[in-house]
């Protein structure tokens, strides 16, 4: 067995150490179902072990009761430029304010997760650490930053915290390792560590001829999985790198191929195109991995580049370069395999919102995925899962998959409450989904999709499905904005400000809000078109606006799946 025990630490003679206890909180603030996934298998653990946990997303909980509370674990991601994931702002805030309360008798410990290639690398989790020490509470255990390939340092977390809790019961030490094995076992047998090869049965491109895009339409059978999905959940494919990038890699790198290298922690070996294929990331560049190389090799030009005051020189230099720009811009040689590799992120499985209803289609599950492909410092750059998924798997391959559930965006319980879906683009799958699942099950209430891409012609995706769904009454309304068909753009919120009279209505009448798709730029210019339609029809001011938004939010009434 792996298993992790802790002798049982003697009790600090220093400070008063409050209480310990069989009672516990796991808050959790989750943007795409990793925090809520681990904040799940941790309560389960504990609860295994005669724990008392009251668990909930940070959206959903009674801020009253954190008084009331003397051992907390939040487990919180980063999103965007250091920001909370939706669901947790309003906790973040409330417990950045005037109103938060004293937390004197509070145990508490962070898990944040967060990717180093960002800037503000972990940032919420950091804020959430530093104000909950602010407020009176004393750390359980440190706080761990965890990077996307995360799995290992929070099940080391969660070690740390669960010998740190029954130590101070003065009880033998949990194993851990042990229990998180046996609640997995429990449900399905495949997670995100332990992926199910699921076979490829369908590969289509949706665009049509002369399209600028290429998006496939994927459909891989769960048969034999025991794996289940509800509309709003995702699925996580590990992609391959790239063959042709991984010989020029080991080409510019000098080295065969052959050379052995650890995957694992517990030493599994391989070779190293091998390993470099399945295993390591090579197409993201951070910080702290240059941080390290420049230790190691000692290289001039790194040291320099990593070095105090060189920060937006290196930040230029990071971004959209890959290790392979690396290796030949600085012309990284004499660097051992087992070296290298042992300073990259693994290979982190992609998430993709799945398209289709379990209930419809039994024991398959339905993904859309955009190839990406784009030139960048004078190269061709090709998306990891994307291009892979486009050119290089056909109906009858197996991918490692697994279900990534996601309740920060759900159909309404109620199948009368009407919906209003807006999904460009690729965003537009959940709504398949939904739509599908609606279908089946004879939901009555009313539904209003917001759909837009590049030309009606080559890129109205699925457009024959939601034709069909429109005169069934399943749909009850489409509004499309082609960008470019016509000389002026038009985007789907300029289609919702055409119709704000309308959708204010949908609103006042408790519609629920839906938007997926590209984070940066639609989702934003979405928000603010629903703050424009709050301000226009419902006379509000701006702040207000803002406000009633972020209330939507918490209230799950405005649901965002962006990426
Ligand atoms: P474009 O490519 O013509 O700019 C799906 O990708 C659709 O979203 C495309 O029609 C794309 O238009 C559009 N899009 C790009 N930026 C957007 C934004 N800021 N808001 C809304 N839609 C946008």
């Amino acid at each position: 067995s792996t298993a992790v025990s802790v002798q049982s630490a003697a009790p600090s003679a220093v400070a008063p150490v409050p209480a310990a206890s069989k009672e516990i909180t796991i808050l959790y603030g989750s943007q795409t179902g990793n925090s809520s996934g681990l904040a799940k298998k941790f309560a389960k653990a504990l609860e295994a072990e005669q724990y008392q946990v009251t668990l909930s997303s940070m959206g959903d909980y009674k801020t009253g009761n954190l008084k009331k509370t003397s051992q907390l674990l939040v487990i919180v991601s980063t999103h965007g430029e250091g920001e909370p994931p939706d669901s947790a702002i309003s906790f973040y805030e409330f417990l950045n304010s005037k109103r938060a309360p004293k937390l004197d008798g509070l145990r508490f410990s962070v898990l944040a997760l967060g990717d180093t290639s960002y800037e503000f690398f972990c940032q919420t989790g950091k804020d959430f650490d530093k104000r909950l020490e602010e407020l009176g509470g004393q750390r359980l255990v440190p706080r761990v930053d965890c990077d996307v390939d995360f799995s290992e340092d929070a099940g080391a977390w969660f070690s740390q915290v669960t010998a740190a809790l029954s130590a101070g019961l003065g009880s033998a030490a949990l194993k851990t390792e042990d229990l998180t094995a046996q609640v997995e076992a429990e449900e399905s047998s495949y997670s995100r560590d332990n992926p199910f090869r699921a076979e490829v049965l369908e590969n289509l491109n949706l665009n049509g001829r002369g399209s600028a895009r290429e998006t496939r339409h994927l459909e891989i059978s769960l048969e034999g999985s025991g794996l289940d999905y509800e509309p709003g959940d995702s699925l996580g494919i590990y992609p391959e790198n790239d063959p042709q990038l991984v010989d020029a890699l080991i080409e510019a790198l000098g080295w065969s191929g052959a050379e052995e290298v650890s995957v694992s922690k517990s030493g599994d070996l391989l070779p190293s195109r091998e390993a470099l294929l399945r295993h390591f990331e090579i197409t993201v560049l951070t910080k702290p991995f240059l941080t390290r190389l420049a230790d190691i090799t000692g290289h001039e030009g790194l040291v320099k580049l990593v070095s105090p005051g060189e920060e937006e020189a290196l930040k230029g230099y990071l971004k959209g370069r890959d290790l392979l720009d690396l290796v030949q811009d600085y012309h990284i040689q004499g660097i051992g395999p087992d070296a290298l590799t042992g300073l990259l992120r693994k290979l982190p499985p992609r998430l993709y919102s799945i398209a289709s209803s379990s209930k419809a289609t039994p024991e398959e599950v339905h993904v859309t995925v955009r190839a990406v492909r784009y030139e960048a410092h004078g190269r061709q750059r090709r998306g990891v899962t994307s291009v892979q998924l486009a050119e290089r798997v056909q109906p009858g391959d197996t991918l490692p998959v697994f279900i990534q559930h996601n309740p920060s965006f759900k159909l309404p319980k109620d199948p009368n409450t009407k919906i209003i879906m807006i999904g460009p683009g690729t965003g537009v799958a959940p709504f398949r989904a939904f739509l599908s699942e609606r279908e089946e099950s004879g939901a009555q209430g009313e539904s209003w999709l917001f759909y837009g891409d590049q030309h009606f012609t080559t890129d109205f995706l699925y457009q024959v499905e939601w034709q069909r769904w429109l005169k069934d009454g399943v749909l009850t309304r489409m509004d499309v904005a082609f960008s470019r068909d016509t000389e002026q753009k038009v985007y789907v919120q300029h289609r919702m400000l055409e119709n704000s009279k309308e959708l204010f209505n949908w609103l006042e009448q408790g519609a629920v809000v839906y938007v997926c798709g590209d984070e940066g730029s639609m989702a934003h210019d979405v928000h603010a078109a629903l703050a424009t339609i709050l301000i226009q029809e419902g006379g509000l001011a701006p702040e207000a606006a803002a406000e009633r938004l972020t209330e939507m939010q918490r209230q799950q009434r405005y649901q965002r799946d962006v990426y």
